[in-house]
């Protein structure tokens, strides 16, 4: 494996995460959470948009501070002011990047009232600005997707001739399907002067549930740098999430021989971690770190796990750090998840009993919708009483 199949995990969520409507964390949770992130190898933690206020500013400052490896990320509009005061947060880290983005796309234009060439003039002045102050400058065109693809050209090569080190495509509105996704990083690759001197990213929104096969896409297509977020949190649908393209890469890595320096079993502590101080709670089958994820209630896939997990798990639950049972009892389980579940609690049944207490178990399964250990010790129980 080359350098060249390196991806570099860039998360964004106390910043495009936090953006969610009430998902707002504290100071210390910020500081928690970037510490995780560290500590799993997550390469680069954008941690806020310091001008937006004096708290996000303090948390970049503190998490620039605190950080022992990823790079330090801090987001600045395109203009003088915004960058200046990124800087002044990330500079304190061990290795500072500034991100600067202005919207390209027409419906974008309109807003910030500049025609093509004017935003030229802005993208060339605010990336040189940001490059004066600090030798790791992202740049992205927001609404990439929707930016005609020459001007998109025009712009990328501006930016890398005024010094950014990146180059991020954002899919901001969630609208891109995968072979658009892949295409226009390939051309932009294959196109703009420059383009082998920089990393290309991939930032991908949720708005079709198409974000995690769109950042893959644009992996195969030669960007090397996916930017995401834990539980998939972001603005609407949310953005690509971390646990989703980390995944798929280490269990595709036929199809997709690239690596990530994410150390996945930390991924389930750091998911949890998230839904708790965003106070957003992760859909029981969510990908990778929902409740289901790894659960097996019905019979015939209870019975096809206990003889080889393989049957139906394509990952093992211990390479995202879950350690709690795969199996869950309910309505759908069978007589050998049964006994298998009640000799993990200590009864080793004979054929007969185990026939009797597999009656009582199903009539209980169809009152109640979920069976916890303590109501399979108290069916024992009952059985003990009544032989
Ligand atoms: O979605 C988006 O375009 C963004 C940019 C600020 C990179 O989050
Ligand atoms: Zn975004």
């Amino acid at each position: 494996m080359t350098d060249e199949n390196r991806v570099f995990i860039f998360d964004t969520t106390l910043r495009d995460g936090e953006q969610s409507p009430g998902a707002t964390m504290t100071h210390t949770e910020k500081l928690e959470i970037a510490a995780l992130l560290d500590e799993m190898g997550v390469d680069i933690i954008e941690a806020g948009f310091p001008i937006a206020s004096e708290g996000d500013f303090e948390a970049v400052s503190d998490i620039a501070r605190q950080t022992k490896n990823a790079v330090i990320c801090g987001l600045a509009r395109a203009n003088f002011k915004d960058i200046d005061r990124c800087w002044e947060a990330v500079r304190h880290a061990v290795r500072p990047r500034i991100h600067t983005f202005i919207g390209t796309s027409p419906l974008h234009r309109g807003i910030t009232n500049l025609d093509q060439d004017q935003m030229v003039e802005r993208i060339h002045e605010t990336v040189s600005h940001a490059r004066n102050l600090c030798d790791n400058v992202q740049w992205s065109p927001m609404d990439a997707i929707r930016t005609e693809r020459d001007y998109l050209a025009r712009v990328v090569e501006v930016a890398i001739k005024a010094g950014a080190t990146t180059i991020n495509i954002p899919d901001t509105v969630g609208y891109t399907l995968p072979s658009e996704s892949a295409e226009i990083i390939r051309e932009l690759i294959e196109r703009v002067p420059g383009a082998d001197e920089v990393i290309f990213a991939t930032h991908c929104h949720n708005d079709l549930g198409m974000a995690t096969a769109n950042a893959l896409a644009a992996v195969s297509a030669g960007a090397r740098q996916i930017e995401c977020t834990i539980n998939g949190l972001g603005e609407r649908a949310g953005n690509t999430a971390l646990e989703e393209v980390v995944m798929a890469l280490k269990v595709r890595r036929d199809l997709m021989p690239y690596q990530t320096g994410i150390d996945t079993t930390k991924i389930m502590n750091l998911s949890r971690r998230v839904a708790q101080v965003s106070g957003f709670p992760v859909q029981f089958n969510k990908a990778i770190v929902g409740k289901n994820a790894f659960l097996h209630e019905s019979g015939i896939h209870q019975d096809g796990v206990l003889k080889n997990v393989e049957t139906f798990e394509i990952m093992k639950p211990a390479d995202i750090g879950i350690t709690e049972t795969n199996i869950a009892m309910g309505k759908h389980s069978g007589r050998a998840a049964l006994r298998s579940k009640l000799a993990d609690l200590g009864f080793d049944l004979a054929d007969n009993q185990l026939n009797d207490v597999f009656v009582r178990f199903k009539a209980l399964a169809d009152r109640k919708k979920e069976i916890y250990d303590d109501d399979l010790i108290a069916l024992m129980s009952d059985s003990a009483a009544n032989t």
